[in-house]
């Protein structure tokens, strides 16, 4: 296969990369990044020197860019992950959630139509729907409508919506899979796991958005990669697949006093801060499809996939310590005065 991966040096882009060129080193990757604040091309140092993966810093608005390098490579399979993803981040400043997720995926949704590409996979979010009741059973499956309430998750919504429009009017072979909540290596420390690890290693406390009582469908990010895989190799054209992990409900407070207790320290570390606005109160995934269809489920419990996270942020300092530079603590400062 040759595949086009946008968005490559990001968290699950880059973990994607190391997985797909361990298991199909054959295959061959373009992966196209702007390397905004959240790209980072030390996720991708173990394959530097492989010949099997082209980085391209570029833009996925650029409509030149992104034509020829389908074109001049043959690529047949393009794998979107590029994203402005943080949703503070899109509360401060909505225009390059709006330019880079919507009009970069149609700028690449153009191009694969243009090209004849032979699969395009959308990834997306479960925040597309809205927020679910505290305490309910009640879980997102395939069916349910579209709700989104920040500007990031209406920007992802609108992609969402082009690339089946795309499926349905000009008949572009596509996938779309909207997964819950990653964590694991490489992911940038604004996201709030890699936070309070970090914050914690730093001796300083960890911000609880409003009474810490949300809810997230945690994922551990090489079980998503797996289901992009398995989505790719049998996943049928114009289908949409749900990825969540195994995870009981569990409050952003509980996830951070179990970090704070695998770290070794006392409760002295949560600090409860001015919430989110528009917070959506509860996430949870039903993932029978794909596990129905495809045969994907999770193999990493949370406990387990939280132990193997703050391993590694623990053996990577120099990786995260130079993403918490001058810049990111102004971005900190205005987020969490
Ligand atoms: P990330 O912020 O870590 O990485 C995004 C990458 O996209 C960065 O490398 C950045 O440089 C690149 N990028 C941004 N704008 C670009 C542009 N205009 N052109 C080219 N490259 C650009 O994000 P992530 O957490 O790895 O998320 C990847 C995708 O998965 C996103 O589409 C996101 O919406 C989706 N998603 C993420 C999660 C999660 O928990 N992180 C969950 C569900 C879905
Ligand atoms: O659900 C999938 C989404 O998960 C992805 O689409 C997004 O790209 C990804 O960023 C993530 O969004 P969240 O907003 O859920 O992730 P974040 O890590 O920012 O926040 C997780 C929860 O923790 C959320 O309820 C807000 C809360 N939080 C977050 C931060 C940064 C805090 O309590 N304190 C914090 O400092």
């Amino acid at each position: 296969m040759i595949l086009l991966v946008t968005g490559g040096a990001g968290f699950i882009g880059s973990n994607f990369i190391l997985y797909w060129l361990k298991k199909y080193p054959e295959d061959k990757i373009i992966n196209l990044d702007k390397l905004t604040y959240a790209g980072n091309l030390d996720n991708l140092k173990s394959i530097e020197k492989n010949p099997n993966h082209l980085f391209i810093k570029g833009d996925i608005c650029n409509r030149d860019l992104v034509n020829s390098l389908i074109k001049n490579n043959k690529v047949n399979t393009v794998v979107h992950f590029a994203a402005e993803s943080h949703v503070d981040r899109s509360i401060l400043d909505p225009a390059p959630f709006i330019k880079t997720n919507i009009e970069g995926t149609y700028v690449l949704l153009e191009a694969a139509v243009k090209n004849k590409v032979a699969k395009f996979h959308h990834i997306s979010t479960d925040e597309v729907f809205g927020t679910l009741e505290l305490n309910s059973k009640e879980k997102f499956n395939e069916k349910t409508p579209y709700d989104p309430r920040s500007p990031y998750s209406a920007s992802k919504a609108a992609s969402d919506h082009l690339v089946r429009a795309y499926h349905i009017t000009f008949g572009l072979p596509i996938t779309i899979s909207n997964c819950s909540n990653n964590f694991g290596p490489f992911q940038f420390p604004e996201k709030v796991i890699a936070l309070a690890i970090t914050n914690i290693i730093e001796d300083k406390k960890v911000p609880v958005y409003g009474d810490g009582l949300y809810v997230r469908d945690w994922l551990y990010v090489t079980d998503h990669c797996r289901a992009i895989d398995l989505i790719l190799k049998k996943g049928i054209s114009g289908e949409t697949y749900f990825v969540g992990g195994l995870t009981r409900d569990i409050s952003n407070l509980d996830v951070i006093k179990i970090i704070i207790k695998l770290m070794g320290k006392d409760e002295s570390f949560v600090q409860f801060v001015k919430d989110r606005p528009g917070h959506d109160r509860r996430y949870a995934i039903d993932w029978r499809k794909i596990k129905n269809e495809l045969g994907w489920s999770p193999k990493h419990d949370f406990d387990q996939g939280l132990k193997l996270t703050v391993e590694w942020y623990k053996k990577n300092l120099a990786w995260w310590k130079k993403l918490k530079n001058a810049k990111f603590q102004d971005y900190y400062q205005l987020q969490y005065a």
